[in-house]
């Protein structure tokens, strides 16, 4: 959740580390701070609530350049939002200063240990206690790397740590345990961070570092070490992702270039999976590994709307193979979660950082389940713990309301389930090579959405002044009409709430009035005709009706009072182009609000704690 960035080089090291604290806004933060190796040696430290542009402005009178800095942007989760709290922390002397991703468990009866000792706390965070723990280190050891591992051999939890001293003004020490760390590696410099755009304008070169990794950083050097001190080489990976891609290309948000990028993003997700000769599908070698075992079931675990992609998954993988599949929260099966004999565990994650979808994963695999992660970020823990992982293939998605991300969800379960059921039988050659055929046309269906916009736009500015508004689908529908809420709701704050159709009457009945608007996502398959009586009983009741439904479906006119439309296709295919009405919808509802769409209140994109 929090951002970290640490540099070390030639440049202005305040001008890097506000640049990229700029860059991790996408986080979400409450406070942010630096602290700099000045060129007289000596740490100074500057910190604000709010956002980094007060940071800057608070930083224009501070002239700190140096070696080396570190900078943080925080999201509370321990102690209050306070410029105390906020990050880089200190020692007593100011001699060391630390940032800190992650919750240190034990940071109470260390730090009761440590006051006896004489030493002054000025936060209220479980995160000063490192600055502290490596302090009292140091002062045996003058070794910055050894006062490090000593501090976390002492401490229970998780963190991203990386700590300077103004002893050592040229070197940064990091370590991780549950929480993403990557070196930028440049030219007489160097840089760590939380994640890689942070550093994107000024390298490409990367290292993922791994559970218990320690990293001693210089301008011009990087030494990986194990948790038990022996060396350890490592791997440079390059990125493509330009500064382009992480920008927002003209739009107004990063939410509408990335409803826009979907064209290009499914394509990529599709990209080396789908034989242009023969139109079978192939994954990488450890997933064909891992999906060559007879499964009897699957569970898929997920949270927000990679959970809407999983409900997805169940019904295409149920349809598709005859497994029975179970969807559950991860917060809810790392804790309930059952492991069947011979079941696959597929964990989706766009971040593949979310700290309940990581304990799920561990959970299965501890069960002894075979595992396989679906996430876009290469490197992520995700792709560490599962047995293989799939990419997404999207890009860097930087609002926070996941959408070209949720659609590239989609296709891939779609890929994994008409695998799989050609693998146990379930399809025939013509079927199978129809559906493969249509994913294709999904980026053309797509465009076709966008010629559409004017009508979107009209429509999102009725639903702008709802106060409450309901969403209903059935089938593989069910789950776009909860992501359509979930949408609706985070970015433009109107309330709302999907259901399966035949559901509403069951209670959410009660709501519906002229000022509930429902809106209604229909296909004419097997459930259409249940679609319009469901819909017309909802008339009876007052609200209006926004129905999301094929070209060709001249019915649903008597129907609904706002028709959107997608392009008629089967109803695989007609998923993806019918979310991103979805998407359009709800961005504009919140533009016509006012809404801060890039970073709703509360939210952040990545949600690394419990
Ligand atoms: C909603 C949204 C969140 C995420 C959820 C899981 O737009 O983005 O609900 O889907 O926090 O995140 P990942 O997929 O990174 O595990």
């Amino acid at each position: 959740m929090c951002g970290i960035i640490g540099y070390t080089g030639y440049r202005n090291t305040k001008t890097v580390l506000l640049n990229c604290l700029k860059r991790l806004e996408y986080r979400g933060y409450d406070s942010a701070g630096i602290s700099i190796n000045n060129e007289k040696s000596k740490i100074e430290t500057i910190k604000a609530v709010g956002e980094i542009k007060i940071l800057e402005k608070k930083a224009e009178s501070f002239s700190a350049n140096g070696p080396s800095g570190i900078g943080h942007s925080r999201w509370a989760t321990h102690g209050a939002v306070t410029e105390e709290n906020a990050h880089p922390h200190t020692s007593c002397h100011q001699e060391i200063a630390i940032i800190h991703n992650g919750i240190i468990e034990n940071f109470k009866s260390l730090q009761e240990k440590l006051t006896q000792k004489g030493h002054i706390f000025k936060s209220n965070t479980d995160s000063e206690i490192l600055a502290h723990l490596i302090e009292e280190h140091y002062e045996k050891t003058t070794d910055l790397k050894k006062a490090v591992e000593k501090t976390i051999q002492e401490i229970t939890g998780s963190y991203a740590l990386v700590a300077m001293t103004d002893k050592e003004p040229e070197k940064l020490i990091a370590a991780r345990k549950d929480s993403p760390l990557v070196i930028g590696v440049g030219d007489n410099e160097n840089f760590i961070a939380s994640d890689v755009p942070a550093f994107l304008p000024y390298t490409k070169r990367v290292i993922f570092l791994e559970e218990g990794d320690i990293a001693e950083i210089t301008k011009t050097k990087i030494q990986l070490y194990q948790s038990d001190g022996s060396k350890k080489e490592h791997e440079i990976n390059h990125v493509t992702w330009n500064i382009e891609d992480a920008e927002k290309s003209g739009f107004t948000h990063y939410m509408l270039k990335e409803i826009y990028d979907q064209p290009e993003s499914i394509q990529e997700a599709l990209r080396g999976r789908i034989s242009d000769f023969d139109y079978s599908i192939s994954f990488p070698d450890a997933v064909e590994e891992l999906l060559s075992q007879p499964f009897e079931s699957v569970s898929i675990v997920a949270c927000g709307t990679s959970y809407y992609a999983a409900l997805l998954g169940k019904y295409l993988l149920e349809s598709l193979t005859s497994l029975p599949v179970s969807v559950t929260y991860s917060s809810e099966y790392r804790f309930f979660g059952k492991n069947y004999a011979h079941s696959l565990v597929v964990a989706i994650t766009q971040s593949g950082e979310t700290l309940d979808t990581l304990a799920a994963l561990k959970e299965a695999r501890k069960n002894g389940a075979s595992t396989l992660a679906i996430t876009n970020i290469i490197g992520s823990s995700a792709t560490r713990i599962a047995d293989a992982y799939l990419l997404m293939q999207s890009g860097p998605e930087i609002g926070v309301a996941a959408t070209k991300t949720f659609t590239s969800q989609i296709v891939l379960m779609a890929l994994l389930s008409l695998c799989l059921s050609l693998r146990y039988d379930k399809i025939g050659a013509d079927d199978f090579h129809h559906h493969v055929q249509q994913l294709k046309q999904i980026p053309r269906n797509i465009r076709k959405i966008f010629d559409t916009i004017d009508e979107i736009k009209h429509v999102a500015k009725k639903l702008s002044t709802a106060y409450s508004a309901f969403f209903i689908g059935r089938g593989l529908w069910y789950p776009l009409a909860r992501e359509g809420a979930l949408k609706l709701k985070e970015i433009s704050y109107i309330h709302a709430e999907g259901f399966p159709a035949g559901e509403l009457k069951h209670g959410p009945f009660a709501l519906l009035t002229k000022e509930t608007p429902v809106v209604a996502i229909l296909h004419k398959g097997i459930t259409y005709d249940k679609m319009l009586a469901n819909i017309g009983e909802i008339k009876a009741r007052g609200p209006s009706v926004i129905a999301i439904a094929e070209d060709d479906d001249e019915d649903i006119e008597k129907y609904a009072d706002h028709v959107l439309r997608y392009p008629t296709d089967g109803e695989i295919e007609c998923l993806i182009p019918a979310t991103v009405i979805l998407q359009l919808l709800s961005y504009y509802t919140a533009l016509y609000r006012d809404c801060p769409i890039d970073k709703p209140r509360n939210l952040a994109k990545s949600v690394t704690v419990e």
